[in-house]
């Protein structure tokens, strides 16, 4: 069954929240980025189409596809999770400032373990061959051979492990206690919350992008290298009203939610969108803690998640506004209509854009959602 649910646990952002993810880490963060010899700013694209189809007055999209030759906003977390894990055991190895072949040394100690459901383990996979590690990546038996062997051309080694993400996340746990390896996980729970804290943080690098595109009209600030047809289209740089993100664990939306808050305050409404067969974020915020969903099946494999991360759940049962479901075929269906306007991204990376069509009357003034609304959406990932 679809659903939105407005949520009742809304909070202002705080301290505590600011401390987890806020605008100083997508500084941070983006500085990293800015080192990298593939590192560009992703387009940001005026969709006046599907605005109109929507009743809003602008809708922005963030457009992921093409984020440093991996194909969506996932290549931001894990590579960036992979050099601050090799940095911060160099440096207590080796001291501050370690040079290139002491980071090469300790990254070769031993390799990065993760699941995925693809993207994510490209770019840990990514990240790990850029300092010379071995990575290995445990894939649900579902997930499309394709995403297995883009893994394998960045070296990685790639195991097939259960019928969902949490079984082949199980797998990925008693593999890296069991051979030493380093566990890099997008999702967070209770006695782990670094690594996944530091690619939530990679992810906010996206918006801080998109916050440079706003005060500059060129895509991205300092390194944008300019982004294509639609690029920052007739953008005021006035802060979005709201942003619709697409959620599996939630780690992007609670990026999302920590950066929002921080930069543009309490106004922007923010919806996560997920799927119909499964809602973990939107069932754990309504909870009151973080739960299990058991669903049907769907087509939206990277959203696919039945158990939301800690962090991501922490800070989006008090930061965001509402949480909407959409069908798989209301999320393909929206990736045509971008097809309309040259934007090529899969049903996954339309899910925010679903989500904002799908609402209806009551839901859109709940949420203040009308003529004069400016959206802002993020393209995940590419369409293949
Ligand atoms: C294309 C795409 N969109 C959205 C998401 C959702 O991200 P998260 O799991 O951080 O909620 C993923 C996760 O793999 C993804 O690959």
């Amino acid at each position: 069954m679809r659903e939105s649910w407005l949520n009742t646990g809304r909070d202002v952002y705080t301290e505590r929240d600011r401390e987890l993810v806020g605008v100083g880490h997508a500084a941070e963060a983006r500085s990293f980025f800015l080192g990298h010899p593939d590192y560009r700013p992703t387009p940001l694209r005026a969709l006046p189409a599907l605005a109109r189809r929507a009743g809003v007055a602008s809708i922005l999209l963030k457009d992921e596809s093409a984020r440093m030759g991996l194909g969506s906003f996932k290549a931001l977390g894990g590579m960036y999770a992979v050099a601050r894990l090799v940095m911060a055991e160099t440096e207590e190895r080796y001291g501050l400032g370690p040079t290139e072949e002491q980071l090469r040394v300790v990254a070769a100690r031993t390799p990065f373990v993760c699941a995925s459901a693809g993207n994510h383990g490209l770019s840990m996979a990514a990240g790990a061959r850029a300092l010379g590690a071995g990575a290995i990546v445990l894939l649900a038996e579902d997930v499309p051979e394709e995403f297995a062997r883009r893994l394998r051309s960045f070296g990685a080694r790639v195991r097939r492990s259960g019928s969902t993400y949490e079984e082949s996340m199980a797998t990925a746990l008693e593999a890296a206690a069991r051979h030493g390896w380093r566990l890099v996980s997008d999702s967070s729970w209770e006695g782990y919350t670094a690594v996944p804290l530091d690619i939530m943080r990679g992810y906010t690098v996206l918006f801080e992008e998109v916050n440079w595109a706003g005060r500059s009209g060129k895509s991205g600030g300092p390194g944008a290298l300019g982004g294509g047809p639609g690029d920052v289209g007739g953008w005021s740089g006035e802060p979005p009203t709201h942003v619709f993100v697409q959620a599996g664990v939630g780690g992007l939306a609670g990026a999302a939610a920590g950066y929002v808050r921080d930069r543009w305050g309490e106004r922007p409404r923010i919806v996560v969108v997920e799927p119909e067969a499964a809602p973990c974020l939107l069932a754990s915020v309504r909870a009151g803690e973080p739960v299990r969903v058991e669903g049907g099946r769907t087509t939206l494999g990277r959203l696919d998640c039945r158990e939301p991360s800690l962090l991501a759940w922490r800070l989006l049962s008090r930061l965001a506004d509402a949480f909407v479901t959409v069908t798989d075929e209301e999320a393909e269906g929206a990736a045509r209509l971008l097809v309309t306007e040259e934007v090529r991204i899969s049903a996954c990376g339309a899910a925010g854009a679903a989500g904002l069509l799908s609402l209806g009357p009551a839901a859109r003034t709940a949420l203040d959602l009308g003529a004069g609304s400016r959206v802002l959406l993020v393209g995940t990932e590419e369409a293949f």
